[in-house]
């Protein structure tokens, strides 16, 4: 693979919160679940789940149990997170998660080491290829992810860290360019 692609690749993704209802190929949704799999993890313990639910009425319980806990989010947070929110057209409903065929709920397990950590890289890896199958997706971390434990039986020690929306793009957003200035330096901190 020329390292170019690779770059393009990124520069391309963007987070994506409006959808198309065209469904997923089946084969799709294969790669995107085996590169969860291939990230690097604590002890190699792969300490995360995956769940697929393409079910319009689980999709439809999740948004009414995530809009209840992102409306008060949204009540009550920082007023600069408040403006940045207004800015983008973010409030506590969540179209997407019903618009979108496919959810993917990844979830930690609590009793692993570098759970966290782990997870949230296999989540990255698979924003990647998500975007390699041209489909899109929104980082989505409602404010409280314990009604997820109830709704799709998973046990306490799985703490629901994101829900991916995945789907075809019903818009097109500029790809991103590299910000590098304040945040990569050489040899030392040369401050921001
Ligand atoms: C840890 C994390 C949490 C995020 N949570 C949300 C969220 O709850 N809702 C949302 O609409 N976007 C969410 N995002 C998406 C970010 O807003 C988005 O990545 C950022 O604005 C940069 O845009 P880009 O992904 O198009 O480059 C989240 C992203 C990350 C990495």
């Amino acid at each position: 693979m020329n390292p170019e692609d690779l770059l393009e690749l990124m520069s391309r993704r963007r987070t994506l919160r409006n959808f198309t209802d065209k469904e997923v190929a089946s084969e799709s949704i294969d790669r995107i679940v085996q590169a969860s799999t291939l990230s690097p993890s604590g002890a190699d313990k792969l300490p995360f789940i995956t769940i697929k639910i393409l079910d319009p009425d689980a999709r439809a319980k999740i948004r009414k149990a995530s809009e209840k806990a992102d409306r008060e989010f949204h009540e009550n947070c920082d007023p600069k997170l408040k403006k940045w929110f207004d800015a983008k057209g973010i409030d506590h409903r969540k179209e997407f998660l019903t618009k979108a065929p496919l959810l993917l709920v990844i979830a930690g397990d609590t009793t692993k080491p570098y759970w966290r950590e782990s997870t949230w890289l296999s989540i990255a890896y698979m924003l990647m290829a998500i975007e390699s199958e041209d489909l899109g997706t929104v980082t989505y971390t409602p404010s409280d992810t314990s009604f997820l434990n109830q709704l799709l039986d998973m046990p306490q020690n799985f703490k629901a860290e994101v829900i991916l929306p995945v789907g075809h793009p019903a818009e097109t957003l500029p790809d991103k360019k590299a910000r590098v200035t304040g945040k990569v330096f050489d040899e030392k901190y040369a401050g921001e």
